[in-house]
């Protein structure tokens, strides 16, 4: 999709410039997984190891996001299809701008995950599976949602009545439904560094 009479215009600082200023390589980390699954809280415990490191990063939250980019969308299959191209545009950006860009989002739709992967160079998209059983966040129902969704009273809800894709080869599962905090943003850490994408 692209509008009409538009030029693009190249910066004269480029991704590579800004990433040697940043000293670390820009990237997406999408977390994926069920609501309460722990997407968040690791993206931002991650962030806050890498911010201490001096690392450039910010983090893309669905309900902080959809309170405004995406507060017009609802959760219909195509709503959520809208709001995962919005974030990976957003996230896109943040790659140009030599950033680490963490993204906690359900994104239930293995195809719009791929998409995403499509728009940035090889090796800048990170899948990380936050696999959480729905039994183990239903438990935790820390927002009280679930038990709405089983009493009807929101429809579409993933995992209940809206379905979840897993991720086929994901660049990273982490066990967040079994594992402490610490030992999976350790894993988190210890990827980006095989990577060369942090020292
Ligand atoms: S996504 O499917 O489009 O990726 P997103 O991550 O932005 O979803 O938003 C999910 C959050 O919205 C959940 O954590 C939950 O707090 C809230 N929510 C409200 N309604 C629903 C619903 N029908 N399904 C899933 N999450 C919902």
């Amino acid at each position: 999709m692209k509008s009409s009479n538009v030029i693009f215009h190249h910066a004269t600082v480029t991704r590579e410039r800004r990433e040697d200023l940043h000293k670390h390589k820009s990237a997406i980390l999408w977390f994926t997984g069920y609501s309460g699954s722990g997407k968040s809280t690791v993206a931002h415990a991650v962030e806050e190891e890498l911010f201490q490191c001096a690392c450039s990063t910010f983090v893309l939250d669905g309900d902080n996001v959809r309170h405004g980019l995406c507060g017009d969308l609802g959760f219909s299959h195509k709503d959520r299809q809208e709001n995962i191209r919005r974030i990976g545009e957003v996230s896109k950006l943040f790659v140009e701008a030599g950033i680490i860009v963490l993204t906690a989002f359900i994104s239930p739709f293995r195809m719009d995950r791929e998409r995403v992967r499509s728009m940035v160079p090889h090796g800048d998209f990170l899948e990380i599976y936050c696999q959480c059983s729905l039994d183990v966040c239903e438990q935790r129902d820390v927002k009280g949602l679930y038990a709405k969704a089983r009493a009807g009273k929101i429809s579409q809800f993933t995992g209940i009545s809206s379905p979840y894709e897993a991720p086929e080869k994901p660049e990273l599962v982490i066990n967040t439904g079994e594992q402490s905090l610490e030992y999976c943003v350790q894993q988190v850490l210890t990827s980006l560094k095989q990577r060369g994408k942090i020292q």
